[in-house]
């Protein structure tokens, strides 16, 4: 008998702890219902960086989740640290949720929602770090991402996905063979850009998983997964075929909407492709990723709210 009983007792006892471990990290299967979507033109469903239909849209249908998109075109993560005139994350987009919350017009039970910021892009580009423009550093940039954890879950916020910034040097806008566009069209040297970029993107994402690597353990109850953009967007530029799909040679070195300003500024030269087309190129314009790009990323996110594997999420707690 007691052999018998401290046997199960044992074999009850690593149920438990293996029970624990596998449902300790991420959220479960079936259980969130509303995703909340923070960040800049890449993430914004009205003004779409791709020109289609934004990724929080295709996540939402993908997994039957209820969208309620926060993100604005042109936003960095705080004005105080890298000001733009667009509204930015912590001094608009995150008022407008807590004004919403405050107020009764949108109710989220925490455990059935979960949260994702994709922010960076404006933060690390022309007009701000990449040339300059502010005193802030990589260094503040990354810190209010996370801050952004801090801020949700002290208000009863428990899941989070913080997607990282992509590899920015592979875009047109800031890679070394780079031609004067919509968004920059004063001369410069794009091998400086170029190279400064990639440190930022990689110092900026280091920093951003290190510091939530610190901050999960502190935030009990919370779930919060590291999205990989950039080692996605890099496979993509490396193997497009295992994801581009459109009807033209795939193409992720050139964008479908490319438009070369002369210098100083002026009437841009466009070369616009059509229909299916699109869905071979990486890139939509000089900057965005297309609307194919972002049905990959919208994919995987789903994935990952499911409380399914995702090869490019990695869940912390
Ligand atoms: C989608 O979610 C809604 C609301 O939670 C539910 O009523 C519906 O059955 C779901 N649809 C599918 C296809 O799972
Ligand atoms: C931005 O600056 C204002 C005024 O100094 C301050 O109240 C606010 O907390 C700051 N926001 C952030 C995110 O640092
Ligand atoms: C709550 O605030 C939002 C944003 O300001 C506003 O659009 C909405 O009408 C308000 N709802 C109520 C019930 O006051
Ligand atoms: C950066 O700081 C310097 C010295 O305080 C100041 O002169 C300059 O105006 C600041 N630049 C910006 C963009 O805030
Ligand atoms: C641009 O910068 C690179 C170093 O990043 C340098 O080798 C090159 O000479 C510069 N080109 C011009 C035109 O200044
Ligand atoms: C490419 O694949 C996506 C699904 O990822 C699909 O929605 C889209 O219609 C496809 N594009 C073409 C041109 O077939
Ligand atoms: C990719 O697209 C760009 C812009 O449309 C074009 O200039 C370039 O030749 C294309 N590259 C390839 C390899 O097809």
């Amino acid at each position: 008998m007691l052999p018998n009983f401290s046997a199960m007792l044992f074999s009850a006892l690593i149920c438990a702890i293996v029970a624990l471990g596998v449902h300790a990290a991420g959220v479960l299967p079936s259980q969130i219902k509303h995703l909340v979507t923070f960040g800049d033109s890449y993430t914004d469903v009205v003004a779409t960086g791709d020109q289609g239909t934004a990724w929080p849209v295709y996540a939402a249908g993908y997994s039957n989740t209820t969208l309620h998109p926060f993100a604005r075109s042109g936003a960095t993560c705080s004005n105080n640290i890298t000001f733009r005139p667009f509204p930015p994350v912590f001094e608009s987009q995150l008022p407008l949720y807590f004004t919403e919350t405050g107020n009764g017009s949108l109710s989220l039970p925490s455990d059935e929602t979960i949260y994702t910021l994709w922010i960076g892009t404006n933060d690390v580009g022309a007009n701000s770090l990449v040339t300059g423009s502010n005193n802030a550093s990589i260094v503040d940039v990354a810190g209010c991402m996370v801050d952004w954890v801090r801020t949700l879950y002290a208000s009863g916020a428990r899941n989070f996905i913080m997607q990282n910034m992509i590899p920015l040097e592979l875009t047109i806008l800031y890679s070394a063979n780079s031609y004067p566009n919509r968004f920059w069209a004063v001369e410069r040297n794009t091998s400086d850009w170029s190279v400064l970029m990639t440190e930022l993107v990689l110092s900026g994402n280091a920093l951003t998983k290190l510091m939530l690597q610190a901050l999960a353990p502190t935030l009990p109850g919370s779930h919060i997964a590291i999205f990989d953009s950039h080692s996605l967007i890099q496979d993509i530029y490396d193997h497009p075929a295992l994801y581009l799909n459109g009807t033209a040679p795939l193409n992720v070195t050139g964008c479908w909407d490319s438009c070369v300003a002369p210098f100083g500024g002026g009437n841009l030269v466009c070369t616009v492709q059509k229909g299916t087309d699109r869905d071979s190129y990486l890139w939509a314009d000089e900057l965005h990723p297309s609307e194919q790009a972002d049905r990959i990323i919208a994919r995987e996110i789903a994935l990952t709210l499911e409380g399914k594997e995702s090869q490019w999420s990695t869940w912390l707690n």
